[in-house]
């Protein structure tokens, strides 16, 4: 799928099961290699970056198979290799969370500089400094780091920024040894408690404090078959909660956590938007659900800053920007993550957005946009410019749409259940 086309689409009605989440999948696929033995992941996506993490494992001696329709099955007895340099590596960001894994599994790591999302620098500092306090000696040249452990080292280690991939890193790199690694200052993303779930599942010892997380080194002999089930992915679930508050409609987001998304509902919630995930008194399911409800046209002044968890999360902006853009909406968006997030504007000012970026704020004021030609930068400006189109009069055309795939896994399907008019061209 390279395009997909989006007319107008207004009230939409029904059920979406929300996917497992790729922020969840990705961390646990690369900690899969420490045991040396079966894990078996339930609720697995079927997400682009999965299957290139499924490529990464399979390349050094992992076994992967598809046991049902989304379980998946890893052994990593055979592994073979330490090093994740090949091209699949080199296109995703997350594949940097192998280091850690394969430094705990084999005392050595050679990764090439990750890739990603076009979304901004995306340094790995902070991962070098906290294994260089473990006793990993890092060698970084233009290629990649190679990291050797030589020495069991308990330490203490305050992130200069919590950075996700680098709490994950470290937690990763601590299970297996003799060691004690504190960790301050770390990433509070749900993501990482479930890395920790998985890991202690396994036979790893994990202490989460408020003020820290504690692991506690074993031994290879000590960890164990694992078997654990991704939760739902937030992201996923608020772009369909802002596509319903774009296009108005009711909608039940199935599995979706509103504890994980209340940055998001309290800006939806301002504008009007009804959004109930009780139990006792919405629809009766018996588990997690959001059920978002919107009559009029969206509308809203108001301001958000994107931070660390729980604060707005920058994989938000995008899908947030394209809603106040094709709303009526007064609205900033101050983005402190990512320098490359606002590339989507000048995708809605082609569609008649009024979106004035200066730094890293983006002034909207929102109008009616108007479909036409459009290109996905990256995946959740993807996601983002779906939500425009959605909006907008007439027919919309996003080109790159494969970057929608890397973490939807069909968005197409999920729209279409609920009344949306969007399909590939
Ligand atoms: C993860 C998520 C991504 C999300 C991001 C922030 C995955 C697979 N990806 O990415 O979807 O947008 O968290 O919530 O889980 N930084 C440094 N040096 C470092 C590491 C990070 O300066 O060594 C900076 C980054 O440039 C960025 C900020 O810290 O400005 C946050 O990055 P980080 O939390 O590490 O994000 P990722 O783990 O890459």
């Amino acid at each position: 799928m390279s395009a997909i086309s989006i007319e107008k689409s207004e009230n939409l009605e029904g059920r979406i099961i929300v996917q497992g989440a790729k922020n969840e999948v990705l961390p646990v696929l690369c900690a899969t290699v420490v045991n040396g033995n079966i894990s078996i992941i339930h609720n697995c996506p079927r997400i682009s970056d999965v299957y290139n993490t499924i490529r990464i494992l399979n390349n050094i001696g992992c076994k992967t198979e598809w046991i049902d329709n989304n379980s998946l099955m890893v052994n990593s007895k055979n592994l073979n290799d330490y090093r994740i340099t090949c091209n699949f590596a080199r296109m995703m960001r997350s594949s940097i969370i192998f280091t850690g894994a394969l430094v705990s599994r084999c005392k050595k790591a050679v990764c090439s500089y990750p890739g990603g999302c076009v979304i901004g620098e995306r340094p790995i500092d902070i991962h070098i400094d906290a294994f260089r306090q473990m006793g990993i000696k890092v060698i970084s040249s233009n290629k990649g780091i190679e990291c050797i452990r030589y020495q069991e080292k308990d330490c203490r280690i305050k992130l200069r920024f919590p950075s996700v991939g680098a709490t994950e890193n470290i937690i990763l790199a601590s299970i297996i040894g003799n060691q004690t690694v504190y960790i301050y200052n770390y990433a509070k993303e749900p993501e990482i408690i479930s890395l920790c779930s998985f890991l202690i599942k396994m036979g790893g010892i994990i202490d989460i404090r408020k003020e820290y997380i504690k692991i506690t080194g074993v031994n290879k002999s000590c960890l164990k078959n694992v078997e654990y089930c991704i939760e739902s992915d937030r992201i996923v679930a608020g772009t369909y909660m802002f596509a319903v508050a774009g296009c108005k409609g009711d909608v039940v987001l199935e599995g979706a956590d509103i504890n994980k998304l209340r940055a998001s509902a309290d800006i939806l919630k301002s504008a009007g938007v009804l959004i109930n995930s009780d139990t006792n008194r919405g629809i009766a399911f018996d588990k997690k659900y959001i059920r978002i409800k919107m009559k009029e046209r969206f509308s809203v002044k108001g301001k958000v800053i994107t931070g660390p968890y729980p604060y707005f999360s920058t994989d938000m902006q995008s899908p947030l920007m394209a809603l106040m853009a094709g709303n009526n909406t007064e609205f900033i968006c101050i983005e402190n993550m990512f320098e490359n997030r606002f590339k989507m504007s000048d995708e809605l000012i082609k569609m008649g957005a009024d979106i004035i970026v200066k730094e890293n704020m983006a002034i909207i004021k929102g109008k009616q946009l108007h479909g036409c030609v459009v290109n996905a930068t990256d995946l959740r400006s993807g996601a983002g410019l779906v939500i425009a189109g959605l909006g907008a009069e007439g027919r919309t055309v996003i080109q790159h749409a494969d970057y929608i795939y890397r973490g939807y896994e069909d968005i197409l399907r999920d729209i279409n259940n609920i009344g949306g008019n969007i399909h590939i061209i």
